[in-house]
């Protein structure tokens, strides 16, 4: 028999299947190129159970959500006051590629915007960038319990096209945020957002980062407890941009949200939270992923607060 969760992900599933509205992320041209009907959810228990609907094997980057998986790698490697000196921990308020910077130290208000997290990428273990890059990958594969790998043609695209981040990269080199080759490491991170994950691998991290870094089936700690509460912090009052407070106030768990239409929804001790469907709104947000959200929250008092 089927359980009572499944069920209502199914008859959720079909009610937000026939909402359209969005527009695939076309700014990194490769991103346009997705099927934009798919659509799945996937929420995960602490004792690692997956309850799944629609698309949930279906492969797309990962992209922004990257950003605090890599956070959590800088803060287990570097600890929280070195990390401190690197980037902030408060809200810009702005979209994901502003360039806020601290207006005298250079350091970005936070690891989720794309300033701060080009900066936590070029602090997390390593001696060079090839070696920042395995380690990115191994905790990435933590997080997720397998393997990871990367869509070449996405990451080639995302270089390509990358003035943007290139130029903050320059401003943290500027000032000293960012060490080394500032360009080798934002290779780094282009790469990093452009690991293929499916929405159940989301469900998966999102389910480690709820039972406390633990994964639930591998049992891999991939952090230490104490930082868990410092991602999720940063995850809830940053994770959605300039939808952050809407998302708090309505939501009310912390989450994050990438342009390729996935988001990660953590309820500490409970579940983990996977949604992917491509089509965004104006603030790069998944518009049937907040959906979904919003009605689980309602519906089965997800709401953290
Ligand atoms: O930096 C970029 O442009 C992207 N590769 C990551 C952006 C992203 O996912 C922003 N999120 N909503």
């Amino acid at each position: 028999m089927k359980s009572p969760i499944q069920t209502y992900l199914e008859a959720l599933h079909k009610e937000l299947s026939s909402e359209r509205g969005g527009q695939l992320a076309s700014y990194i041209p490769e991103l346009a190129r997705v099927d934009a009907e798919q659509f799945g959810i996937c929420l995960v228990t602490m004792d690692g159970v997956a309850y799944c609907v629609g698309d949930t094997g279906a492969s797309f980057t990962i992209q922004s959500i990257s950003k605090a998986f890599v956070y959590a790698a800088a803060l287990a490697d570097r600890g929280q006051e070195y990390v401190a000196t690197k980037v902030g921990v408060e809200p810009s308020g702005d979209a994901f590629n502003s360039i806020s910077l601290h207006p005298h130290t250079g350091a970005p208000l936070n690891p989720m915007i794309n300033a701060g997290a080009i900066a936590t990428t070029s602090i997390v273990a390593g001696d060079t960038p090839e070696a920042q890059w395995r380690r990115i990958e191994a905790a990435m594969a933590a997080f997720i319990g397998h393997e990871v790998s990367v869509d070449e043609a996405v990451c080639r695209s995302e270089s390509e096209t990358g003035h943007r981040n290139r130029a903050i990269s320059w401003m943290l080199k500027n000032f000293n945020i960012v060490e080394g080759d500032p360009m080798a490491k934002l290779e780094n991170y282009f790469r990093q957002c452009s690991i293929l994950v499916n929405c159940r691998d989301l469900a998966y991290m999102a389910a480690t980062l709820a039972n406390n870094g633990t994964h639930p089936l591998s049992r891999v700690r991939t952090l230490p407890s104490e930082y868990v509460e410092r991602v999720l912090g940063v995850m809830a009052t940053c994770g959605m941009y300039d939808y952050a407070g809407s998302w708090l106030y309505e939501v009310g768990m912390p989450a994050k949200s990438g342009v390729g239409g996935g988001i990660v929804a953590v309820l500490p001790g409970r579940f983990g939270i996977g949604v992917f469907s491509p089509r965004l709104d104006e603030k790069g947000n998944s518009v049937r992923g907040i959906e979904v959200c919003k009605r689980l929250s309602r519906d089965i008092g997800l709401n953290i607060f």
